[in-house]
């Protein structure tokens, strides 16, 4: 569904060799070749068709529950009953909720739950939702042992349309990201191709966190920034990350707070949000791994 990269194009490692000289993915060995070169180099574990399987059903879930969790969140309801509610369904499915007890000090909760002016790592409390809010719901869960994670924004009843235009902005920022993604391409570019989006309507981009590898752990490299950056890695296939850019209505700079060492907040309290998906890199461009299939 993405664009194409050709026999003849030169390979994305940048050797200046064409691509079926070089990289082309049918010799077996020079794909372990490849997963060897990108752990060396990089730190990245090139996933094979067996984790890629793993992955791929950790992601469906993760999305499934954001799905059920998000249709909960509505004037009136807590935060902390929708984590609860998406604690229950990380049960059912046999999976465990990885945020919780993630980190230092230990992440208290199942999910993320972000409002207004939080950027991200909101935790989930007993304050009722209430018009004119808006939350981004952010699901990670491990299912047999493998990953997936996703986020995503709710909107309770009439919004400001400074609300409603970071709440959009960033959406097009993720899916405009995407888009672009093939092996070859520079990770820097999903910088660019959102720093210049948001910019141009009148948004800003968090840089104080980023995107990140997912699948065999929870955060794992490369790290993914939404910022304009410099990160010279070509994307290859088999690579799994988030993208994950935070927006901001006013200034990028945040805070942390200081009593939960957790939950980041923008510096002028102007509102910001986020959404989520998990990318696998393939042959000719990109698998939306938490896109729910139906
Ligand atoms: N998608 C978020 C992230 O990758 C989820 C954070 S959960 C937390 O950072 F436990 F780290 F808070
Ligand atoms: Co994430």
């Amino acid at each position: 569904m993405f664009s194409m990269i050709s026999r003849n194009d030169p390979c994305f490692c940048g050797s200046g060799k064409k691509w079926k000289k070089c990289h082309y993915p049918q010799k077996a060995h020079s794909q372990k070749g490849l997963a060897d070169e990108y752990f060396k180099k990089y730190g990245i574990i090139l996933k094979n068709d067996e984790q890629i399987a793993g992955i791929r059903k950790s992601c469906q879930l993760a999305a499934y529950i954001l799905k059920k969790t998000c249709e909960l969140a509505k004037a009136g309801v807590t935060t902390n009953e929708i984590n609860d509610f998406s604690h229950q369904l990380h049960i059912e499915a046999n999976a465990v909720p990885a945020p919780l007890g993630y980190g230092s000090p230990p992440y208290p909760k199942s999910i993320c739950t972000s409002l207004n002016h939080e950027i991200c790592h909101g935790i989930p409390n007993d304050i009722p939702l209430k018009e004119g809010d808006i939350l981004n719901i952010d699901v990670s869960c491990i299912l047999d042992g493998f990953l997936g994670d996703c986020s995503a924004m709710v909107t309770i009843g009439k919004i400001t349309p400074e609300k409603e235009n970071v709440v959009n902005v960033a959406q097009q920022c993720l899916m405009r990201a995407i888009a672009i993604l093939r092996p070859g391409l520079m990770l820097c570019e999903i910088g660019d191709v959102i720093e210049d989006y948001a910019g141009e309507h009148g948004c800003s981009v968090v840089n104080q966190f980023v995107g990140h590898g997912v699948g065999l752990q929870f955060h794992e490299p490369p790290q993914v920034p939404h910022h304009r950056n410099e990160t010279q890695i070509p994307l290859a296939p088999g690579m799994t990350f988030t993208i994950e850019p935070m927006i901001n209505a006013g200034v990028r700079d945040g805070y942390i707070d200081s009593e939960n060492h957790w939950t980041a907040y923008t510096k002028d309290g102007k509102p910001s949000a986020q959404w989520e998906h998990t990318l696998l890199v393939t042959d000719s461009g990109c698998e939306i791994l938490t896109l729910l299939e139906d």
